[in-house]
């Protein structure tokens, strides 16, 4: 139907004849003359009708907004002082010979260009009308080309692209399993997988040697601006593989990908154990743009007269730290008190500073809340992070989890507020990980997965589970945790033993995986890989905040979808079919479908 995108059209064209098709982006009467802002998925193109073509008027007349237009005609240069030099089509126009409407439109519920009058709910709504936008467009076009370039490089080096299902049995990623009731097995239900994981392995076991997939993964678990309970990972698997051939091999992928798509040449990946970001940034995955440090200040602490402080400081699990901001004393009462209850997010129970006005004149030279409780360490506080005029200094004192987080959280939110980054893009990998973390059930939970090889042998793992470390990497990219991998266990009784330990018995383990550790058996080649959150990763390289803006179609907080209205009821006999009989609505169900 048509010759040009509307975007594709400019200056070298002038004097031929086009056919565009596209919607009415804006419509202006000027004194007879009629301009037409025509937009496709390319861009936008000014069409002028004049009166002289009769039936083409006409038809430009009664278009509004959001119409749908058939329009040919010829190209010509803007008058002088009518050129945009901003637009890509901004020095030509097209004068309309034929204008055909092939639809119309109701009026939209929000123009295009007015969206942020609107609330996201709406938007998402009309997800369809939302995605007309310029912006929204190009952030799929982008993600469109990210894939691409994954998926090219991967085949370069001898990846093969193989589905597994999505319908199987629970995947454990630690998040809640969606379920599907099976007809044919009455009682029983099939699992979405949380990630491929178990399928990747088995394709190792096979033999397949390199494996990749863009696959979605289901997860019903607390969504935030980067989760969604459906997503998009590019998953990687290789055999006879160590930790340093899979980073390296996505390291380069990454960095390929950011100089095709973005031509961006990225820094060198940092490499950090996860004790040290820990300790540095409160984080595994520290925000390396922002140059601001946790130090610990506990040994300082143990006697001051200030028990919030010494009792962290003498408690095996607490922690005291101070986080110093260059030039921050210049923070106000009300900034800090806002400061004070966004780490009460976090269960901090306060947030103390000291503001470093003056350091020649000692304790007059200082503003605090805290430090007439601690005068006599007050001198090697200030030594030990470094403190000069001008600066303020934070401090959390609670169980080191609750430090580690409100000061974590803190330090991003003040980079951000503060705009205190040092680079554009900061990307490592964090390493070195603990085998497990301890739940609040003094229960081991695996803090990868349970398929995740330990650094150990089996003996030393199960006489000290909880400080092992595992064989685990993470690729993080300002602040975001990109992807997650690891090298994984490929003998029997290690993987049994990692199960055990994580309270999962012989039965409960042959239950569950038994797939897995059965084909353990037939000769598993040693094998490891890493998945990446493609929505992440295009949130980030498109400058989006939340991953919402790069999925055609996402969920809201809740887990819903606003457009279709899913998850949505089912009638009766479809439940009848699936053997499910609803808790509350059983009165309901039974009085509409009176077969029960
Ligand atoms: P993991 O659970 O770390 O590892 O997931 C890998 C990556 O997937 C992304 N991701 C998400 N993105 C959006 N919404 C979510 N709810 C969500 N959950 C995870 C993150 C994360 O880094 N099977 C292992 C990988 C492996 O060991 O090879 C796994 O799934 O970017
Ligand atoms: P208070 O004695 O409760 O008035 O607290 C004195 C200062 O210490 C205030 O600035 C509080 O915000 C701060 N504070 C209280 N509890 C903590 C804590 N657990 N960690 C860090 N600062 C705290």
């Amino acid at each position: 139907m048509r010759s040009h995108y509307c975007g594709q059209l400019n200056e070298t064209m002038v004097d031929q004849t086009v056919t565009v098709c596209g919607w009415v982006h804006r419509r202006r009467d000027h004194g007879g003359v009629i301009f037409l802002d025509m937009r496709d998925r390319d861009g936008i193109a000014q069409i002028v009708v004049d009166p002289d073509t009769a039936e083409a008027f006409a038809n430009a007349d009664r278009a509004r907004n959001e119409y749908v237009l058939r329009i040919s005609g010829r190209v010509r240069l803007r008058p002088e002082g009518t050129q945009n030099p901003n637009m890509p089509t901004g020095l030509i126009e097209v004068l309309a010979k034929d204008v055909e409407v092939l639809n119309t439109a109701a009026t939209p519920p929000f123009q295009l260009d007015e969206h942020g009058k609107v609330g996201e709910e709406v938007r998402l709504k009309h997800r369809y009308i939302d995605l007309r936008r310029p912006e929204m467009i190009e952030k799929l076009r982008l993600r469109s080309r990210i894939s691409h370039s994954v998926r090219a490089y991967l085949e370069g080096q001898g990846f093969l692209d193989i589905e597994t299902p999505i319908l199987t049995r629970a995947t454990p990623e630690g998040a809640r399993d969606y379920l599907v009731p099976s007809r044919t097995h009455a009682g029983s239900f099939f699992a979405l997988p949380q990630s491929p994981q178990l399928f990747k392995q088995l394709l190792m076991v096979s033999g397949f040697d390199r494996y990749y997939q863009i696959a979605k993964c289901f997860r019903d678990e607390d969504l935030r601006a980067d989760r969604q309970p459906e997503f998009t990972q590019i998953d990687i698997e290789a055999s006879f593989v160590e930790e340093e051939d899979i980073m390296s091999i996505t390291e380069r992928m990454v960095r390929n990908l950011f100089q095709e798509v973005l031509d961006v040449e990225l820094p060198e990946f940092a490499r950090m154990p996860y004790a040290e970001a820990m300790q540095r940034f409160g984080s595994d995955k520290p925000d390396l743009r922002i140059p601001l440090e946790l130090t610990d200040v506990d040994d300082l602490m143990k006697d001051v007269d200030f028990k919030v402080f010494s009792g962290p400081a003498n408690a095996d699990d607490g922690r005291v730290a101070a986080l110093k901001v260059k030039g921050g004393a210049t923070l106000t009462r009300k900034e800090i008190d806002e400061y004070t209850k966004f780490v009460g997010i976090y269960g901090a129970r306060g947030l103390a500073w000291i503001k470093v006005n003056e350091r020649a004149r000692g304790l007059e030279g200082l503003q605090s809340p805290i430090v007439k409780f601690m005068e006599g360490v007050v001198e090697s506080l200030l030594d030990r992070v470094g403190a000069e005029d001008g600066d303020i200094i934070f401090f959390g004192a609670d169980k080191t989890t609750i430090v580690n987080e409100a000061l974590g959280a803190l330090r991003v939110k003040l980079g951000e507020d503060l705009e205190l980054y040092t680079a554009e893009w900061a990307p490592l990998w964090v390493v070195d990980f603990p085998m497990f973390e301890v739940d609040g059930n003094a229960r081991l939970q695996a803090l990868h997965h349970p398929f995740t090889a330990p650094s150990c042998d089996v003996e030393t793992l199960k006489a000290n589970p909880a400080e092992a470390l595992s064989r685990a990497y993470d690729m993080v990219l300002n602040g975001t945790e990109l992807g997650g991998g690891s090298i994984r266990i490929h003998d029997q009784a290690m993987q049994q033993s990692v199960l055990e330990l994580l309270g999962i018995g012989e039965e409960e383990a042959r239950e569950k995986f038994g797939f897995l550790l059965d084909a353990l058996q037939y000769g598993a080649p040693p094998h490891g890989g890493l998945a990446f959150g493609l929505d992440r990763l295009v949130m980030l390289m498109s400058g989006a905040r939340t991953i919402r803006e790069v999925i055609a179609f996402p969920k809201t907080q809740s887990a819903a979808c606003l457009m279709t209205d899913a998850p949505g009821e089912v009638n009766g006999e479809q439940l009848k079919e699936l053997n499910i009989r609803l808790r509350q609505k059983a009165q309901a169900e039974t009085s509409e479908n009176p077969a029960e």
